[in-house]
């Protein structure tokens, strides 16, 4: 089914998006690139990927797309993804995650793709239960799961009322790199463990802080379900399969189902750098909770996907893409 299908990719230069669009193109999907490189520069793109520079937004513009490119699917990655600084300052979040993503999909109602978003296990919050499963309470505490949970909200209903056919997958913690080395995790500023380990491992940074080593885990460091960007990609092409298929998806978590703590990254990065990497103990971050780790029963029922790479892997594909 993918094999056929005209997929339009926003924030296809993001880190999930950019590898999106390669597995996507790897596995016969016709692509085209919707960003406004507001996120950083355009990464390498297949050769017959089509990149158009634009607003998710702009409506008319969406809207001469979907016809031009005879598309049948969207896979909204572009946003903004730093939960500190949705705290800090949330107008921006809102905005652009949300007010902008209906706009978007006013179109797409109109027009009649699929749509597969990039939700976020922000929408928990502080989880009451581990593994958390999608029907766990939606209480995100930051403007930026509250404005991926305001999407989600838009999505069900337009589905109801409109017959919109949608997935929101709520990933966990996305790392790792396409085995290539080609693609990266490159954000501006880098918040995300698994390439501030490698850097620091690699002398690129003198060192990170741990933050907090009290919480109430085996080791006193947080846990946290790290899945690997290829699995995710993989997923969103299931997602379109099966909505193509005339099946509902909804919302559905992507992680691996098990969790790491800071201490196993850190010693995991070390063994594949070859060398320790250098860091030491801070106080806690706010808003961090304990553990996350994601129950998988519903991708692997609805969408037949399960994780295939390790922590291993993916620490071993985010060194190599950073060398
Ligand atoms: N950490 C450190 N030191 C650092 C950076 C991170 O100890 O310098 C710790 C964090 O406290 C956390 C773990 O490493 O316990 C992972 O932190 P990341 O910043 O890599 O990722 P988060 O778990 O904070 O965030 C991820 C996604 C978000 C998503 C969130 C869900 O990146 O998009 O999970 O709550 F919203």
């Amino acid at each position: 089914m993918t094999g056929q299908s005209s997929i339009l990719v926003t924030g296809g230069a993001g880190f999930v998006g950019s590898h999106f669009v390669h597995h996507a193109h790897e596995t016969g999907s016709k692509v085209v690139v919707l960003d406004d490189l507001s996120g950083g520069p355009l990464p390498p793109l297949p050769r017959d990927v089509v990149f158009v520079r634009g607003d998710f937004a702009d409506s008319a513009l969406v809207r001469s797309i979907l016809r031009t490119h005879e598309i049948t699917a969207i896979t909204h990655f572009a946003g903004k993804i730093q939960v500190g600084e949705s705290v800090a300052d949330p107008a921006p979040y809102f905005h652009t995650n949300l007010v902008k993503t209906l706009t978007l999909l006013d179109v797409v109602v109109d027009e009649g793709p699929i749509f597969v978003f990039s939700s976020t296990a922000a929408v928990y919050g502080a989880p009451v239960s581990i593994p958390i499963h999608e029907s766990a309470a939606l209480a995100p505490v930051s403007p930026y799961g509250m404005s991926k949970l305001g999407v989600e909200h838009a999505l069900a209903s337009y589905g109801q009322a409109h017959g919109l056919r949608w997935a929101a997958l709520r990933y966990f913690n996305a790392a790792g790199a396409h085995p290539n080395g080609r693609l990266r995790e490159s954000h501006e500023p880098e918040t995300h463990l698994i390439p501030l380990a490698l850097d620091a491992g690699t002398g690129r940074r003198p060192g990170l802080t741990v933050f907090g080593t009290d919480y109430s885990t085996p080791d006193g460091t947080c846990v946290r379900d790290y899945v690997h960007v290829c699995d995710l990609a993989a997923a969103h092409l299931a997602a379109i399969d099966v909505l193509a298929a005339g099946r509902p998806v909804g919302a559905v978590n992507l992680g691996s189902g098990t969790g790491a703590s800071v201490r196993e990254v850190l010693e995991s990065c070390a063994r594949v750098v070859g060398r320790p990497v250098p860091h030491q103990a801070g106080p806690r971050r706010d808003g961090d909770p304990p553990v996350l780790l994601a129950g998988i029963a519903r991708a692997a029922e609805l969408l037949g996907w399960t994780p295939k790479s390790s922590l291993l892997t993916i620490i071993e594909d985010a060194f190599r893409s950073r060398a």
